[in-house]
Protein backbone atom coordinates (compact mmCIF):
# COMPACT_ATOMS: atom_id res chain seq x y z
CA UNK A 1 0.00 0.00 0.00
CA UNK A 2 2.83 2.91 1.09
CA UNK A 3 5.05 1.25 -2.01
CA UNK A 4 2.12 2.13 -4.20
CA UNK A 5 0.67 5.38 -2.81
CA UNK A 6 3.22 6.90 -0.75
CA UNK A 7 3.94 7.65 2.95
CA UNK A 8 0.39 8.81 4.07
CA UNK A 9 -2.70 6.42 2.35
CA UNK A 10 -6.46 7.32 3.35
CA UNK A 11 -8.94 4.91 2.42
CA UNK A 12 -12.17 4.71 2.69
CA UNK A 13 -13.43 1.65 4.62
CA UNK A 14 -17.43 0.69 5.23
CA UNK A 15 -19.88 3.69 4.86
CA UNK A 16 -17.47 5.70 3.29
CA UNK A 17 -15.54 6.13 6.85
CA UNK A 18 -12.20 7.51 5.93
CA UNK A 19 -9.00 5.52 7.61
CA UNK A 20 -5.64 7.18 6.80
CA UNK A 21 -2.22 5.32 7.04
CA UNK A 22 0.46 6.66 8.72
CA UNK A 23 4.59 5.30 7.83
CA UNK A 24 6.53 8.62 7.88
CA UNK A 25 7.95 8.71 11.63
CA UNK A 26 7.34 12.93 12.07
CA UNK A 27 3.78 11.99 11.77
CA UNK A 28 3.38 8.94 13.88
CA UNK A 29 5.30 11.12 16.61
CA UNK A 30 3.00 14.02 15.81
CA UNK A 31 -0.15 11.89 16.82
CA UNK A 32 1.16 9.74 19.31
CA UNK A 33 2.56 12.74 21.43
CA UNK A 34 -0.55 14.74 21.30
CA UNK A 35 -1.67 15.28 24.64
CA UNK A 36 -4.97 14.38 24.98
CA UNK A 37 -7.40 14.04 28.58
CA UNK A 38 -9.13 11.38 26.90
CA UNK A 39 -7.24 9.65 24.21
CA UNK A 40 -9.42 8.31 21.49
CA UNK A 41 -8.57 4.50 20.04
CA UNK A 42 -11.30 2.69 17.86
CA UNK A 43 -13.44 0.09 19.43
CA UNK A 44 -13.57 -3.27 17.99
CA UNK A 45 -16.78 -2.98 16.67
CA UNK A 46 -18.42 -6.39 16.81
CA UNK A 47 -17.54 -6.57 20.52
CA UNK A 48 -19.82 -2.99 21.02
CA UNK A 49 -22.53 -4.20 18.99
CA UNK A 50 -22.88 -7.61 21.25
CA UNK A 51 -22.28 -5.51 24.17
CA UNK A 52 -24.93 -3.18 23.82
CA UNK A 53 -27.42 -5.77 22.99
CA UNK A 54 -26.69 -7.65 26.58
CA UNK A 55 -27.86 -4.58 28.82
CA UNK A 56 -28.10 -7.40 31.55
CA UNK A 57 -25.00 -7.97 31.77
CA UNK A 58 -22.84 -5.15 30.81
CA UNK A 59 -23.48 -1.14 31.15
CA UNK A 60 -20.52 0.39 29.62
CA UNK A 61 -18.18 -1.01 26.42
CA UNK A 62 -15.24 -1.96 28.91
CA UNK A 63 -12.01 -0.39 29.50
CA UNK A 64 -10.75 -1.59 26.27
CA UNK A 65 -13.89 -0.06 23.82
CA UNK A 66 -15.54 2.81 25.83
CA UNK A 67 -14.38 6.40 25.37
CA UNK A 68 -13.97 9.72 26.70
CA UNK A 69 -15.16 10.71 30.55
CA UNK A 70 -16.62 6.91 30.95
CA UNK A 71 -13.69 5.39 29.85
CA UNK A 72 -11.46 7.27 32.14
CA UNK A 73 -13.92 6.64 35.03
CA UNK A 74 -13.35 2.68 34.63
CA UNK A 75 -9.31 3.48 33.83
CA UNK A 76 -9.38 5.27 37.04
CA UNK A 77 -10.81 2.84 38.97
CA UNK A 78 -10.08 -0.43 37.61
CA UNK A 79 -6.46 -0.41 36.71
CA UNK A 80 -3.92 1.12 39.76
CA UNK A 81 -3.15 -2.33 41.29
CA UNK A 82 -2.22 -3.64 37.53
CA UNK A 83 -0.09 -1.18 36.91
CA UNK A 84 1.31 -0.77 40.17
CA UNK A 85 5.33 -1.64 40.55
CA UNK A 86 4.51 -2.72 44.30
CA UNK A 87 1.83 -5.18 43.43
CA UNK A 88 3.55 -6.69 40.43
CA UNK A 89 6.37 -7.30 42.32
CA UNK A 90 4.77 -9.07 44.76
CA UNK A 91 2.99 -11.54 42.10
CA UNK A 92 7.10 -12.40 41.12
CA UNK A 93 7.15 -15.69 43.31
CA UNK A 94 4.12 -17.11 41.89
CA UNK A 95 4.93 -16.29 38.44
CA UNK A 96 8.53 -17.75 38.71
CA UNK A 97 6.26 -21.39 40.00
CA UNK A 98 4.21 -20.89 36.75
CA UNK A 99 7.31 -20.61 34.95
CA UNK A 100 8.65 -23.65 36.03
CA UNK A 101 5.37 -25.44 35.32
CA UNK A 102 5.94 -24.53 31.81
CA UNK A 103 9.18 -25.49 31.23
CA UNK A 104 7.90 -28.47 33.14
CA UNK A 105 5.50 -29.19 30.39
CA UNK A 106 8.11 -28.15 27.30
CA UNK A 107 10.49 -31.37 29.43
CA UNK A 108 7.52 -34.08 29.12
CA UNK A 109 6.46 -32.93 25.82
CA UNK A 110 10.07 -33.20 24.35
CA UNK A 111 10.50 -35.53 21.36
CA UNK A 112 13.66 -37.75 21.25
CA UNK A 113 15.19 -35.19 19.52
CA UNK A 114 13.73 -32.56 21.97
CA UNK A 115 11.59 -30.84 19.53
CA UNK A 116 8.27 -29.68 20.63
CA UNK A 117 5.78 -29.88 18.02
CA UNK A 118 3.14 -26.97 18.27
CA UNK A 119 5.32 -24.93 21.17
CA UNK A 120 2.68 -22.31 20.10
CA UNK A 121 0.08 -24.63 22.29
CA UNK A 122 1.82 -24.43 25.15
CA UNK A 123 2.96 -21.15 25.30
CA UNK A 124 -0.78 -19.84 24.98
CA UNK A 125 -1.59 -22.08 27.90
CA UNK A 126 1.30 -20.74 29.84
CA UNK A 127 -0.11 -17.10 28.87
CA UNK A 128 -3.47 -17.81 29.42
CA UNK A 129 -2.15 -19.31 32.92
CA UNK A 130 -0.23 -16.32 34.44
CA UNK A 131 -2.84 -13.90 33.04
CA UNK A 132 -5.64 -16.10 35.32
CA UNK A 133 -3.03 -16.22 38.27
CA UNK A 134 -2.64 -12.10 37.79
CA UNK A 135 -6.30 -11.58 37.47
CA UNK A 136 -8.67 -13.47 39.44
CA UNK A 137 -5.79 -14.91 42.23
CA UNK A 138 -5.39 -18.33 41.75
CA UNK A 139 -3.65 -21.02 39.69
CA UNK A 140 -6.47 -22.26 37.20
CA UNK A 141 -4.30 -25.40 36.38
CA UNK A 142 -3.99 -25.01 32.20
CA UNK A 143 -0.17 -26.38 32.56
CA UNK A 144 -1.03 -29.84 34.42
CA UNK A 145 -1.09 -33.12 32.56
CA UNK A 146 -4.99 -33.44 33.30
CA UNK A 147 -6.54 -29.76 32.51
CA UNK A 148 -9.66 -29.88 34.45
CA UNK A 149 -12.89 -29.31 32.59
CA UNK A 150 -13.53 -25.45 33.59
CA UNK A 151 -9.58 -24.66 32.45
CA UNK A 152 -10.39 -26.21 29.01
CA UNK A 153 -13.65 -24.48 28.59
CA UNK A 154 -12.09 -21.23 29.43
CA UNK A 155 -9.29 -21.62 27.17
CA UNK A 156 -11.67 -22.76 23.97
CA UNK A 157 -13.92 -20.03 24.47
CA UNK A 158 -10.80 -17.43 24.72
CA UNK A 159 -10.00 -19.39 21.64
CA UNK A 160 -13.04 -18.87 20.11
CA UNK A 161 -13.23 -14.98 21.44
CA UNK A 162 -10.36 -14.34 18.93
CA UNK A 163 -11.20 -15.80 16.08
CA UNK A 164 -14.56 -14.33 16.18
CA UNK A 165 -13.10 -11.11 16.25
CA UNK A 166 -10.90 -11.97 13.73
CA UNK A 167 -13.58 -12.83 11.13
CA UNK A 168 -15.82 -10.86 11.85
CA UNK A 169 -13.39 -7.71 11.31
CA UNK A 170 -13.22 -8.06 7.74
CA UNK A 171 -15.85 -6.99 5.04
CA UNK A 172 -19.21 -6.29 5.52
CA UNK A 173 -20.67 -6.04 8.77
CA UNK A 174 -23.96 -8.56 7.77
CA UNK A 175 -23.66 -10.10 11.26
CA UNK A 176 -25.69 -6.45 12.44
CA UNK A 177 -28.73 -7.80 10.01
CA UNK A 178 -28.74 -11.44 10.71
CA UNK A 179 -26.38 -13.61 12.98
CA UNK A 180 -23.72 -15.07 11.10
CA UNK A 181 -21.34 -17.79 11.75
CA UNK A 182 -18.57 -15.54 13.36
CA UNK A 183 -20.91 -13.69 15.09
CA UNK A 184 -22.58 -16.94 16.83
CA UNK A 185 -19.04 -17.88 17.64
CA UNK A 186 -18.20 -15.04 19.19
CA UNK A 187 -21.64 -14.76 20.81
CA UNK A 188 -20.85 -18.21 22.23
CA UNK A 189 -17.34 -17.62 23.32
CA UNK A 190 -18.27 -14.68 24.96
CA UNK A 191 -20.99 -16.45 27.35
CA UNK A 192 -18.99 -19.00 28.17
CA UNK A 193 -16.12 -16.53 29.28
CA UNK A 194 -18.77 -14.58 31.17
CA UNK A 195 -20.08 -17.65 32.33
CA UNK A 196 -16.94 -18.89 34.27
CA UNK A 197 -15.64 -15.24 35.24
CA UNK A 198 -19.26 -15.08 36.86
CA UNK A 199 -19.12 -18.21 38.80
CA UNK A 200 -15.65 -17.08 40.26
CA UNK A 201 -16.76 -13.85 41.06
CA UNK A 202 -19.55 -14.64 42.96
CA UNK A 203 -17.96 -17.47 44.61
CA UNK A 204 -15.09 -14.72 45.76
CA UNK A 205 -18.15 -12.34 47.16
CA UNK A 206 -19.98 -15.43 48.47
CA UNK A 207 -16.96 -17.15 50.75
CA UNK A 208 -14.96 -13.58 51.60
CA UNK A 209 -17.26 -10.95 51.37
CA UNK A 210 -16.25 -8.43 53.33
CA UNK A 211 -13.04 -9.89 55.29
CA UNK A 212 -11.60 -10.74 52.38
CA UNK A 213 -7.62 -10.31 53.18
CA UNK A 214 -5.73 -8.95 50.07
CA UNK A 215 -2.29 -10.92 49.42
CA UNK A 216 0.01 -10.89 46.41
CA UNK A 217 -1.93 -13.13 44.56
CA UNK A 218 -5.43 -11.96 45.09
CA UNK A 219 -4.90 -8.10 44.66
CA UNK A 220 -5.58 -7.23 41.80
CA UNK A 221 -9.13 -9.10 41.75
CA UNK A 222 -9.99 -7.95 44.82
CA UNK A 223 -8.88 -4.66 43.89
CA UNK A 224 -11.58 -5.18 40.61
CA UNK A 225 -14.72 -6.45 42.85
CA UNK A 226 -13.86 -3.63 45.69
CA UNK A 227 -13.55 -0.91 42.79
CA UNK A 228 -16.37 1.72 43.99
CA UNK A 229 -18.83 3.08 42.35
CA UNK A 230 -19.22 0.43 39.71
CA UNK A 231 -22.05 -1.62 39.17
CA UNK A 232 -20.78 -5.70 39.44
CA UNK A 233 -21.60 -5.88 35.98
CA UNK A 234 -18.95 -3.44 35.04
CA UNK A 235 -16.37 -5.34 37.36
CA UNK A 236 -17.14 -8.91 35.72
CA UNK A 237 -16.47 -7.32 32.54
CA UNK A 238 -13.18 -5.83 33.26
CA UNK A 239 -12.18 -9.23 34.46
CA UNK A 240 -13.02 -10.71 31.26
CA UNK A 241 -11.55 -7.79 29.28
CA UNK A 242 -8.42 -8.47 31.16
CA UNK A 243 -8.17 -12.43 30.64
CA UNK A 244 -8.69 -11.64 26.90
CA UNK A 245 -6.22 -8.65 26.39
CA UNK A 246 -3.49 -11.23 28.08
CA UNK A 247 -3.84 -14.54 26.67
CA UNK A 248 -2.57 -14.58 22.54
CA UNK A 249 -0.21 -11.22 23.45
CA UNK A 250 1.82 -12.61 25.56
CA UNK A 251 2.04 -16.58 24.22
CA UNK A 252 2.89 -14.81 20.81
CA UNK A 253 5.54 -12.48 22.22
CA UNK A 254 7.25 -15.61 23.60
CA UNK A 255 7.38 -17.51 20.58
CA UNK A 256 8.38 -14.39 18.84
CA UNK A 257 11.45 -13.70 21.28
CA UNK A 258 12.42 -16.94 21.36
CA UNK A 259 12.68 -17.31 17.95
CA UNK A 260 14.55 -14.59 17.15
CA UNK A 261 17.01 -15.75 20.09
CA UNK A 262 16.88 -19.06 17.97
CA UNK A 263 18.20 -17.79 15.17
CA UNK A 264 20.77 -15.18 16.08
CA UNK A 265 23.66 -17.79 18.34
CA UNK A 266 25.85 -15.08 18.77
CA UNK A 267 22.66 -13.35 20.68
CA UNK A 268 22.14 -15.88 22.46
CA UNK A 269 25.67 -16.99 23.68
CA UNK A 270 25.82 -13.77 25.24
CA UNK A 271 22.25 -14.04 26.72
CA UNK A 272 23.19 -17.06 28.44
CA UNK A 273 26.39 -15.73 29.40
CA UNK A 274 24.57 -12.48 31.19
CA UNK A 275 22.45 -14.65 32.96
CA UNK A 276 24.89 -17.03 34.32
CA UNK A 277 26.63 -13.97 35.59
CA UNK A 278 23.82 -12.51 37.28
CA UNK A 279 21.70 -15.84 38.27
CA UNK A 280 24.88 -18.85 38.12
CA UNK A 281 23.39 -22.37 38.88
CA UNK A 282 20.04 -22.70 40.09
CA UNK A 283 20.08 -19.85 41.62
CA UNK A 284 16.73 -17.99 41.77
CA UNK A 285 15.66 -15.14 39.50
CA UNK A 286 14.25 -12.48 41.45
CA UNK A 287 13.58 -8.75 40.26
CA UNK A 288 16.94 -7.88 41.31
CA UNK A 289 18.71 -10.46 38.94
CA UNK A 290 16.25 -8.93 36.15
CA UNK A 291 17.08 -5.27 36.27
CA UNK A 292 20.89 -6.35 36.27
CA UNK A 293 20.45 -8.50 32.99
CA UNK A 294 21.12 -5.84 30.17
CA UNK A 295 21.58 -7.73 27.27
CA UNK A 296 18.24 -9.72 28.44
CA UNK A 297 16.17 -6.57 28.93
CA UNK A 298 17.83 -5.43 25.09
CA UNK A 299 17.07 -8.50 23.55
CA UNK A 300 13.56 -8.05 24.52
CA UNK A 301 12.82 -4.43 23.65
CA UNK A 302 15.00 -5.56 20.02
CA UNK A 303 12.21 -7.91 19.54
CA UNK A 304 9.60 -5.98 20.12
CA UNK A 305 11.33 -3.78 17.40
CA UNK A 306 11.65 -6.49 14.81
CA UNK A 307 8.40 -8.78 15.64
CA UNK A 308 5.93 -6.73 17.75
CA UNK A 309 2.16 -8.38 18.40
CA UNK A 310 0.53 -5.13 17.98
CA UNK A 311 1.98 -3.90 14.83
CA UNK A 312 0.40 -0.66 14.83
CA UNK A 313 -1.36 2.19 17.22
CA UNK A 314 -4.86 3.22 16.06
CA UNK A 315 -6.36 6.57 17.28
CA UNK A 316 -8.87 8.77 16.21
CA UNK A 317 -8.43 12.12 15.73
CA UNK A 318 -9.41 14.81 18.06
CA UNK A 319 -8.99 17.67 16.12
CA UNK A 320 -7.64 18.80 12.70
CA UNK A 321 -4.05 17.85 12.21
CA UNK A 322 -1.63 18.11 9.64
CA UNK A 323 0.20 15.12 8.24
CA UNK A 324 3.02 14.89 5.68
CA UNK A 325 1.11 18.40 4.18
CA UNK A 326 -2.37 17.37 4.64
CA UNK A 327 -4.86 18.18 6.56
CA UNK A 328 -6.60 15.19 7.99
CA UNK A 329 -10.08 16.00 9.87
CA UNK A 330 -11.24 15.45 13.52
CA UNK A 331 -12.64 12.31 13.52
CA UNK A 332 -10.43 10.51 10.91
CA UNK A 333 -9.21 6.72 12.20
CA UNK A 334 -5.38 6.85 12.21
CA UNK A 335 -3.48 4.00 11.99
CA UNK A 336 0.30 4.78 12.85
CA UNK A 337 2.19 1.83 11.09
CA UNK A 338 5.01 1.82 13.86
CA UNK A 339 6.41 -2.12 13.12
CA UNK A 340 6.78 -0.98 9.55
CA UNK A 341 8.57 2.24 10.30
CA UNK A 342 10.75 0.23 12.45
CA UNK A 343 12.14 -1.78 9.54
CA UNK A 344 13.01 1.35 7.81
CA UNK A 345 16.79 2.23 7.08
CA UNK A 346 16.25 5.59 7.72
CA UNK A 347 14.60 5.03 11.90
CA UNK A 348 17.20 2.36 12.31
CA UNK A 349 20.65 1.18 11.19
CA UNK A 350 21.00 -2.19 10.00
CA UNK A 351 16.64 -1.94 10.49
CA UNK A 352 16.53 -5.85 9.10
CA UNK A 353 19.12 -7.81 11.86
CA UNK A 354 18.21 -8.20 15.41
CA UNK A 355 21.18 -6.43 17.50
CA UNK A 356 19.66 -5.80 21.14
CA UNK A 357 23.16 -4.07 21.03
CA UNK A 358 21.09 -1.38 19.73
CA UNK A 359 19.71 -0.64 22.94
CA UNK A 360 22.70 -0.59 25.14
CA UNK A 361 25.44 2.73 25.66
CA UNK A 362 27.78 1.30 28.41
CA UNK A 363 26.51 -1.52 28.66
CA UNK A 364 23.21 0.30 30.01
CA UNK A 365 19.07 0.28 28.89
CA UNK A 366 18.46 3.36 26.30
CA UNK A 367 15.58 4.27 25.07
CA UNK A 368 16.05 6.18 21.78
CA UNK A 369 12.86 5.82 20.02
CA UNK A 370 9.75 6.16 22.31
CA UNK A 371 7.65 6.61 19.66
CA UNK A 372 8.28 3.81 16.82
CA UNK A 373 9.24 0.94 19.61
CA UNK A 374 5.69 1.41 21.50
CA UNK A 375 4.51 -2.46 21.90
CA UNK A 376 2.33 -1.54 24.42
CA UNK A 377 1.16 1.49 23.05
CA UNK A 378 1.04 5.10 24.30
CA UNK A 379 0.12 7.96 26.25
CA UNK A 380 -3.09 7.69 28.88
CA UNK A 381 -4.26 4.72 26.91
CA UNK A 382 -1.17 2.31 27.19
CA UNK A 383 -1.67 -0.83 27.88
CA UNK A 384 -2.36 -1.09 32.18
CA UNK A 385 -0.42 -4.83 31.52
CA UNK A 386 2.56 -3.50 30.56
CA UNK A 387 4.52 -3.70 33.44
CA UNK A 388 3.34 -7.45 34.52
CA UNK A 389 4.20 -8.78 30.49
CA UNK A 390 7.62 -7.14 30.59
CA UNK A 391 7.94 -9.13 34.26
CA UNK A 392 6.74 -12.29 32.88
CA UNK A 393 8.82 -12.07 29.17
CA UNK A 394 12.15 -11.24 31.22
CA UNK A 395 11.67 -14.23 33.71
CA UNK A 396 10.75 -16.48 31.06
CA UNK A 397 13.62 -15.82 28.85
CA UNK A 398 15.79 -15.88 31.31
CA UNK A 399 14.63 -19.01 32.70
CA UNK A 400 14.63 -21.08 29.59
CA UNK A 401 17.95 -19.70 27.91
CA UNK A 402 19.79 -21.35 31.37
CA UNK A 403 18.08 -24.44 31.19
CA UNK A 404 18.28 -25.07 27.32
CA UNK A 405 20.24 -24.23 23.68
CA UNK A 406 16.97 -22.91 22.16
CA UNK A 407 16.98 -23.87 17.93
CA UNK A 408 13.88 -23.60 15.62
CA UNK A 409 13.07 -26.26 13.01
CA UNK A 410 12.54 -23.91 9.86
CA UNK A 411 11.65 -20.50 9.23
CA UNK A 412 9.07 -18.56 11.22
CA UNK A 413 5.79 -18.02 9.03
CA UNK A 414 4.09 -14.59 10.40
CA UNK A 415 -0.17 -14.02 9.66
CA UNK A 416 -1.94 -11.07 10.42
CA UNK A 417 -4.54 -12.42 12.74
CA UNK A 418 -5.74 -8.92 14.37
CA UNK A 419 -2.25 -9.18 16.17
CA UNK A 420 0.78 -10.51 14.51
CA UNK A 421 1.13 -14.00 14.99
CA UNK A 422 3.21 -17.09 14.29
CA UNK A 423 1.68 -19.67 11.89
CA UNK A 424 0.65 -23.28 13.41
CA UNK A 425 2.71 -25.52 14.18
CA UNK A 426 5.81 -23.50 15.26
CA UNK A 427 8.92 -26.77 15.95
CA UNK A 428 11.34 -25.39 18.62
CA UNK A 429 13.81 -27.22 19.69
CA UNK A 430 15.19 -27.44 23.19
CA UNK A 431 18.74 -28.92 24.19
CA UNK A 432 19.68 -29.33 27.97
CA UNK A 433 22.22 -27.33 29.30
CA UNK A 434 24.77 -29.10 30.61
CA UNK A 435 25.49 -27.04 33.24
C1 LIG B 1 2.69 -9.02 25.16
C2 LIG B 1 1.57 -8.68 25.78
C3 LIG B 1 0.76 -7.45 25.49
C4 LIG B 1 0.89 -6.52 24.49
C5 LIG B 1 1.95 -6.48 23.38
C6 LIG B 1 -0.17 -5.55 24.67
C7 LIG B 1 -0.36 -4.45 23.83
C8 LIG B 1 -1.36 -3.51 24.00
C9 LIG B 1 -1.56 -2.37 23.15
C10 LIG B 1 -0.70 -1.99 21.94
C11 LIG B 1 -2.65 -1.69 23.61
C12 LIG B 1 -3.23 -0.40 23.02
C13 LIG B 1 -2.56 0.80 23.71
C14 LIG B 1 -2.82 2.15 23.07
O1 LIG B 1 -3.81 2.30 22.36
O2 LIG B 1 -2.01 3.07 23.30
C15 LIG B 1 -3.16 -2.43 24.77
C16 LIG B 1 -4.26 -2.06 25.51
C17 LIG B 1 -4.74 -2.77 26.59
N1 LIG B 1 -4.16 -3.89 27.17
FE1 LIG B 1 -2.49 -4.84 26.54
N2 LIG B 1 -0.93 -5.91 25.75
C18 LIG B 1 -0.40 -7.06 26.29
C19 LIG B 1 -0.85 -7.74 27.41
C20 LIG B 1 -1.87 -7.32 28.24
C21 LIG B 1 -2.24 -7.93 29.50
C22 LIG B 1 -1.52 -9.13 30.14
C23 LIG B 1 -3.31 -7.24 29.97
C24 LIG B 1 -4.09 -7.43 31.25
C25 LIG B 1 -3.66 -8.08 32.29
C26 LIG B 1 -3.62 -6.21 29.01
C27 LIG B 1 -4.67 -5.32 29.12
C28 LIG B 1 -4.92 -4.28 28.24
C29 LIG B 1 -6.07 -3.37 28.38
C30 LIG B 1 -7.18 -3.45 29.42
C31 LIG B 1 -5.95 -2.42 27.33
C32 LIG B 1 -6.88 -1.23 27.05
C33 LIG B 1 -6.37 -0.02 27.83
C34 LIG B 1 -7.16 1.27 27.61
O3 LIG B 1 -7.73 1.45 26.55
O4 LIG B 1 -7.16 2.08 28.54
N3 LIG B 1 -2.73 -6.28 27.98
N4 LIG B 1 -2.35 -3.52 24.99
Amino acid sequence: MFRRYGRIVRERALWNFPVVSLLERRDIEKVLKHQSKFPLRPPTEVLAWYRQSRPDRYTTLGLVNEQGEKWHMLRSVLTPELTSAKTILRFLPELNQVIEDFISVLRTTRDKRDVVSGFEESVNRMGLESTCTLILGRRMGFLEREVDALANRLAAAVKGHFRASRDTFYGLPFWKVIPTRSYKLLVKSEEEIYDIVSDLVESALKEERDSCAMDAVNSIFMSVLKAPGLDIREKKAAIIDFIASGMQTLGNTLVFVLYLIAKNPRVQERLYEEILQVAPGRCPLTAETIRRANYLQACVMEAFRVLPVAPCVARILESDMELSGYVVSAGTVVLCHTWLACQEEANFTAAQEFLPERWLQKGEMTRTSPFLVVPFGCGRRICPGKRFVEQELHLAVAKIVREFHVDFEGELQIQFEFLLSPKAPTNFIFHDRMN
